[in-house]
């Protein structure tokens, strides 16, 4: 069964037109890869997904049409963004980011820090005086806490060391494997990606090209949609 249902979806900053026709199912337990080149159109889907940004289409969340709700009921109905950029409250200690994310269900302080040990070890630290590595690991702790039927990941390994990368894989193909989460992923590597993805959706200026199995995306279409 579908949790996340686009079809058609166009959005616009202003007069400057970046979604033309965006079709993009995610099914319940399922790991989609969204991708393709600099500027396609991915965050803005994911804008528009969290109604971060007008858009027009279709646009379902758990049988609900997104479209009529806010930004706030669309996270209540389940919705989990960890950003692009890694926004956390610099301020705010580890624990005190968690708990202000917090929504009841099994995702608490302690499953969080099962997945990402340092979180525990820092969960007094400031978030401001983390590694960037830790931070993202924070962002996707606060997107865990809400418990959302689907996570939706935007360059969560962009700029980091290839160590952390890999903890960061390993920790989503952990979730996918213990939670059956939904997860809607966006990311440079395609290695990475090819390997914990279901499926796969192309854009190519704000519109999806490709869409299929990820085993069927094969290097010449990558190469030419994609560009790896
Ligand atoms: N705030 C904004 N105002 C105006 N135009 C924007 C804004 N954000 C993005 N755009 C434009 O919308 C288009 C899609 O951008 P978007 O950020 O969705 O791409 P992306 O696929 O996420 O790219 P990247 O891989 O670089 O993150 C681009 O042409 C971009 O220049
Ligand atoms: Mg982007």
């Amino acid at each position: 069964m579908s949790i996340l249902e686009i079809a058609g979806l166009t959005a616009s900053y202003g007069v400057s037109q970046a979604l033309f026709s965006v079709d993009l199912t995610v099914n319940e337990g399922e790991v989609v890869a969204l991708m393709g080149r600099n500027g396609m159109g991915k965050t803005t889907t994911v804008k528009a997904i969290c109604r971060m940004i007008a858009s027009a289409g279709g646009l379902r969340f758990a049988g609900q049409d997104l479209h009529r709700l806010s930004s706030d009921r669309a996270a209540r109905l389940g919705i989990g963004l960890v950003p692009e950029g890694r926004r956390c409250f610099r301020d705010l200690s580890v624990r005190e980011n968690l708990i202000v994310a917090a929504r009841p269900g099994p995702w608490d302080m302690g499953r969080v820090a099962g997945l990402f040990p340092r979180l525990g070890e820092r969960r007094g630290q400031n978030a401001a005086s983390l590694s960037g590595g830790e931070q993202q690991m924070l962002a996707i702790g606060r997107a865990l806490m809400t418990n959302p039927r689907l996570l939706i990941l935007d360059e969560a390994t962009e700029g980091l060391a290839p160590i952390i990368r890999q903890e960061i894989w390993t920790a989503i193909a952990r979730l996918k494997a213990e939670s059956g989460m939904a997860i809607l992923l966006i990311d440079k590597s395609l290695k990475e990606l090819s390997g914990i993805s279901d499926r796969a959706v192309v854009l190519q200026r704000g519109t999806t090209v490709w869409a299929g199995p990820m085993a069927d995306l094969t290097p010449d279409i990558s190469e030419r949609l994609i560009g790896v």
